[in-house]
């Protein structure tokens, strides 16, 4: 079974879960990361999520309106409530995923704090709109949510740097990941001395289990990863017997998870410090297996396929089908994981319909939650191919395909 998402590991990582890693892990990593991010700081936190709780508190947001995309990762929004802060949820754009801008513009107010500009599944979000975004409305923060985009560019500008701060996830579905993890960035000195003191405040120590238990963790995705166990997996994982490794996330529920506040310990920032090295390869081959599905697919298949955009990091290549679970249990014959990532629209979901921060309508980003799939990336040419051929048998294009020529940012 070839999975939807693989992490990138190597013997290097395995070896490092068998030796003591040292005191000055976190530091470590933490400068290793704002080095490839080019800022001046990097926080290191127990998730993404934590990271953008205590960024809100850092940039003094309570009792704001944030705004942020209805298509996105439903732990956001979560993070954004139990900071003190309401949600506005705003509807994606048609060409890429990301939250139209316009539609943010008409739902700045007073009480608006901050804006989760968020490229996601590594399109960069449109650095030009969001500076003029910035320009008339400057009470508004800027964050920049990289979870899915890391060092994504804008016509060759990173978009991690404009804005007062970013985030980024690190768990193993990530682009690099920490086993579990996330950082903030920041080129603002106090604000990262905000940070850095509200971490020491609410964030407390990681002990010895947690060094043991994330290296039990990552020890056994490397198995479950391996060719022949995957079948495997994938079989629990439907069956429901994984939900407690792999479900993010209640319908109706905003919570964080019960570890939210414990540090990353030493063992994740030395892995996070060899998948540093490992990043420019890691993008390298989505960036070549983004191109080689689409030149495959184009015109060949039903599916609308995602845009080809210069600076993207692919965190996940997601066309767009009418009959999903058809051709999800298709592509299962054929030994192919496809994943369904994102397949909620935040405001529609119980834990938000009710919330005053769902007051506009969102109708592209409910489309894109009931038709999104997204093809394997981490795989070879080869493999890339064959997933092609699959899909094209599965879907022949009969006239309802709608292939997107490749776009540039330029
Ligand atoms: C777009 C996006 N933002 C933020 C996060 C938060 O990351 P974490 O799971 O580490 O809290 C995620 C996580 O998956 C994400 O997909």
């Amino acid at each position: 079974m070839i999975p939807r998402f693989k992490p990138t590991l190597g013997w290097r990582e395995m070896l490092a879960l068998l030796v003591p890693a040292g005191a000055d892990e976190v530091e470590r990593f933490e400068s290793a990361f704002a080095q490839l991010m080019g800022q001046r700081h990097a926080i290191a936190c127990p998730y993404g999520r934590t990271g953008l709780w205590l960024l809100l508190q850092a940039l003094g947001l309570k009792d704001k309106e944030i705004l942020c995309p209805a298509y996105t990762c439903v732990v956001v929004p979560h993070a954004i409530v139990s900071s003190g802060n309401e949600p506005v949820f705003i509807d994606s754009q048609a060409g890429d995923f990301n939250m139209d801008l316009d539609l943010a513009r008409a739902a700045v107010t007073e009480r608006t704090g901050a804006i989760i500009a968020t490229s996601i599944f590594g399109y960069p979000v449109d650095l030009d709109r969001l500076q003029s975004f910035r320009r008339d409305f400057p009470h508004v923060r800027v964050i920049q949510d990289c979870a899915h985009s890391f060092a994504a560019e804008w016509r060759s500008r990173p978009v991690q740097r404009e804005g007062d701060a970013a985030i980024f996830g690190l768990n193993v579905s990530k682009l690099i990941t920490s086993i579990f993890g996330g950082m903030v960035t920041t080129d603002d000195d106090a604000l990262a001395a905000r940070l850095r003191e509200l971490h020491r405040q609410h964030i407390e120590p990681a002990g010895l289990l947690r060094g043991f238990t994330r290296r039990v963790y990552l020890a056994g995705v490397q198995i479950a990863f391996g060719e022949w166990i995957y079948g495997i997996i994938h079989w629990l994982e439907r069956s429901g017997f994984l939900n407690r490794f792999v479900k993010y996330y209640d319908e109706g529920t905003i919570d964080m998870p019960a570890d939210f506040r414990v540090a990353m310990s030493a063992i994740q920032a030395k892995i996070g410090r060899l998948q540093i090295e490992r990043y420019p390869a890691i993008i390298a081959q989505r960036r070549e297996i983004a191109k080689l599905y689409h030149d495959r697919l184009s015109g060949r298949v039903a599916m609308t396929l995602p845009p080809l955009v210069e600076g993207a990091t692919y965190s996940h290549f997601v066309p767009l089908v009418a009959a999903r679970d058809a051709v999800v249990q298709a592509a299962r014959a054929h030994g192919i994981q496809l994943g369904t990532l994102i397949d909620y629209c935040i405001p529609e979901m119980s834990a938000y319909r009710q919330r005053p921060g769902n007051r506009h309508p969102c109708p592209q980003a409910s489309d894109f939650s009931r038709r999104a799939i997204n093809l394997p990336l981490v795989v070879s040419p080869s493999a890339a191919e064959m997933i092609s051929d699959v899909l094209c048998e599965v879907l022949p294009n009969a006239g309802t395909g709608e292939p997107v020529p490749a776009r540039h940012a330029a």
